[in-house]
């Protein structure tokens, strides 16, 4: 669960497009994640999908006309309105958006959205040429400049049977919106440079030697940098993840490839954090041919690749650098030893071989170092939640010593 939603008022309100059945699964995204959803329909979404559906997904009650609240136990829309720490318009119709840029309020809906002092975010949904039309384009920029958050929609085929921009979006991306919109945006302003997942070191066209890092770790933190307002690069090692809206991420296979683009970026960032679990060896040798099964000798000379986090420690000028130590024993001590070593500003240990932590779980258990010997040592948790409070760690010893980093 998030905690970012948990126990949030969200006022969910739906206008009537063909997508008013994802604005379903929406809801139950959210309430899964304990967020309290109040759910708005206009007249027209009632007709696509019946309120029930959606009354069936939250307590917290589903309006669909301006004089509900004389139900017992109901808000009125100035209740609603004052309730709301964020709207989400999931569909938001050309109409929905007309009224709500010219700040008409006939109906439950309209008059919320004008009613209503917390942030509102439009995700429009609808024909591609009423999107691209140069009158709803107008209305969003009003929208936009009166501080609405508009998502744009996605491209593809319409339910209209024509293609182009006008689709919802994904639930996992009006999701993410919600989720920075919720944030605070504390790394406004920061550069950060995250590497994350393993590195391959080619034997020949058909080997390599790797290890089990699957990248989720520097994954988390990248995303919840962009939440908070960071902007954010992600140089990560094969990996089938993807990585969230607004990161810029640069794709490598090899060390020598990794400390490429680190080294090339490594002046802009202002914070960097190496979660990436790069190899330590590479053969001496790449063969360009596959080596036969009848040719192979079965001994491979191995060279060691340089440690990019121990190039960063050296040349570091005003970046607050990261680094990680996974280890199989002796955790504090070989933490400690590298933060001296690698002239870090805090390092993030966890041990190996335990369940629930470590590579490929979503879970982890660290411990994190910082070079005047402070630790804190973390219960098991998501990788997400670790990263938001390497965050704030770093934020804290950002603000201590301002004149140094
Ligand atoms: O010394 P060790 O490899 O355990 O240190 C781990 C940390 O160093 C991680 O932050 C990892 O990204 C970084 N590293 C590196 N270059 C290497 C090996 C590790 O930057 N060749």
């Amino acid at each position: 669960m998030n905690p970012l939603l948990k126990g949030k008022h969200i006022v969910l309100g739906i206008s009537g497009g063909i997508a008013v059945y994802k604005a379903v699964e929406l809801l139950r995204r959210l309430s899964d994640q304990e967020a309290q959803v109040a759910v708005i329909m206009t007249r027209n979404a009632q007709r696509f999908v019946a309120p029930l559906t959606f009354q069936a997904l939250t307590p917290y009650g589903v309006y669909t006309d301006l004089f509900d609240a004389y139900r017992p136990g109901a808000m009125d829309h100035i209740q609603v309105a004052g309730w709301a720490d964020l709207i989400v318009l999931a569909p938001a119709t050309a109409n929905s958006i007309a009224k709500a840029a010219h700040g008409l309020a006939d109906d439950l809906l309209s008059t919320v959205l004008l009613a209503c002092p917390a942030p509102k975010l439009f995700c429009p949904a609808m024909n591609v040429r009423m999107f691209e039309n140069s009158i709803l384009q107008a209305n969003l920029q009003i929208l936009r400049e009166n501080k609405s958050h508009v998502l744009d929609p996605s491209s593809g085929l319409l339910a209209c049977g024509q293609e182009g921009a006008g689709r919802l979006p994904e639930t996992e991306l009006i999701i993410e919106e919600i989720l920075r919109l919720l944030s605070p945006q504390d790394l406004a302003g920061e550069e950060v440079l995250v590497t994350a997942g393993c590195t391959r070191e080619g034997i020949d066209p058909v080997r390599f030697i790797s290890n089990p890092s699957t990248g989720k770790m520097g994954f988390s933190l990248a995303q919840v940098a962009r939440r908070r307002g960071a902007k954010v690069t992600l140089i990560t090692g094969p990996t089938p993840l993807e990585p969230g809206p607004g990161i810029s991420i640069i794709r490598v296979t090899s060390a020598l490839e990794m400390e490429k683009e680190v080294l090339r970026l490594f002046p802009k960032a202002t914070i960097v954090i190496k979660s990436a679990a790069v190899s330590d060896f590479r053969p001496k040798e790449y063969i360009p041919q596959k080596v036969k099964k009848k040719d192979a000798t079965l001994q491979l000379t191995l060279v060691q690749n340089p440690d990019i986090l121990r190039e960063l420690g050296q040349k570091k000028k005003k970046q607050f650098l990261v680094g990680f130590a996974a280890e199989t024993r002796d955790l504090l001590e070989n933490a400690s030893q590298k933060i001296k070593e690698k002239n870090l500003d805090m390092i993030v240990a966890n041990p190996i071989g335990k369940p629930d932590a470590g590579f490929g779980w979503d879970t982890n258990q660290v411990l994190f170092l910082f070079p005047d010997g402070k630790t804190e040592s973390l219960p098991v948790m998501p990788k997400e939640d670790i990263a938001g409070l390497i965050f704030d760690n770093i934020l804290n010893r950002k603000k201590k010593k301002p004149g140094k980093l």
